[in-house]
């Protein structure tokens, strides 16, 4: 079989061609913090909160592919800058008081803050005040909580075959919409099948009915899904 050899925080490493360099690292248990990747489905490069630097450049380590030779650097001091930055961004741009929050202790946004250490904000805060969307019987879209990952829109596209979600508008107005932004719960093409629930990395969307602290999420869903589909 061919290989590649590449270095990774100074450890030669061997890896297939093709791979992403987030798929080599975590192969060899090198830890990167990641938010819109999801083991199953395609990655898009929306939170950059997985950059790596390569020859001095910074880059998603989940969009970009491990070439031979190369030499990734995981855990500079540039490198934590940048991805408390973002981090504090993505804080700042929503509504994130986990206090209030029926995902807090269950939410991949809380555990990134608490990784890279963030304990404050110190970038000024935009307070949205976008309408929830609690029409869908059973579940609800805060889109104040929502860090526009996409894994709702792709899980729902490259797992349940729906297309009920995507994306509208640019910049600080875009947002997640159902069925060209009808109400959830007037949107045809849903079968309310809960996977973007699941998927959801944050307190966006939940079960209706969860209090503060009580929705837990099965983020490994979407793996064992299309696990099982690869295979049959
Ligand atoms: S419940 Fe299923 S079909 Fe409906 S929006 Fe979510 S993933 Fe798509
Ligand atoms: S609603 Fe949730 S899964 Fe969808 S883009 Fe927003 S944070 Fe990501
Ligand atoms: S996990 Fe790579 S850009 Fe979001």
């Amino acid at each position: 079989m061919e290989t590649i050899t590449l270095t990774i925080d100074g450890r030669t490493i061997t890896a297939a061609p093709g791979q992403s360099i987030l798929e080599v690292a975590e192969a060899n248990g090198i830890r990167i913090p990641t938010l819109c990747h999801l083991e199953g489905l395609s990655d898009v490069g929306a939170c950059r909160l997985c950059i790596v630097e390569v020859a001095g450049q910074l880059v998603p380590s989940c969009t970009t592919q491990a070439v031979d030779g190369a030499d990734i650097k995981t855990q500079t001091d540039t490198i934590k800058v940048h991805r408390r930055m973002i981090l504090e961004l993505l804080f700042a741009e929503g509504n994130h008081v986990c206090s209030f929050c029926a995902s807090s202790g269950g939410c991949e946004l809380q555990d990134l803050a608490c990784e890279l250490e963030m304990h404050s904000v110190t970038v000024p805060y935009s307070y949205p005040r976008n309408r929830i969307d609690a029409t869908h019987p059973w579940f609800l879209i805060d889109r104040d909580r929502c860090v526009l990952c996409g894994r709702c829109v792709r899980t729902c596209a490259e797992v349940e075959g729906a297309h009920t979600w995507g994306f509208a508008e640019r910049g600080s107005s875009a947002r997640v919409i159902t069925d060209l932004a009808a109400d959830w719960g007037e949107a045809e093409s849903c079968t309310s099948c809960g996977k973007c629930v699941e998927v959801c990395p944050t307190g966006a969307i939940v079960l209706k009915g969860a209090s503060n602290a009580e929705m837990r999420k099965d983020s490994d869903l979407v793996a064992r899904l299309t696990e099982r589909r690869d295979h049959e």
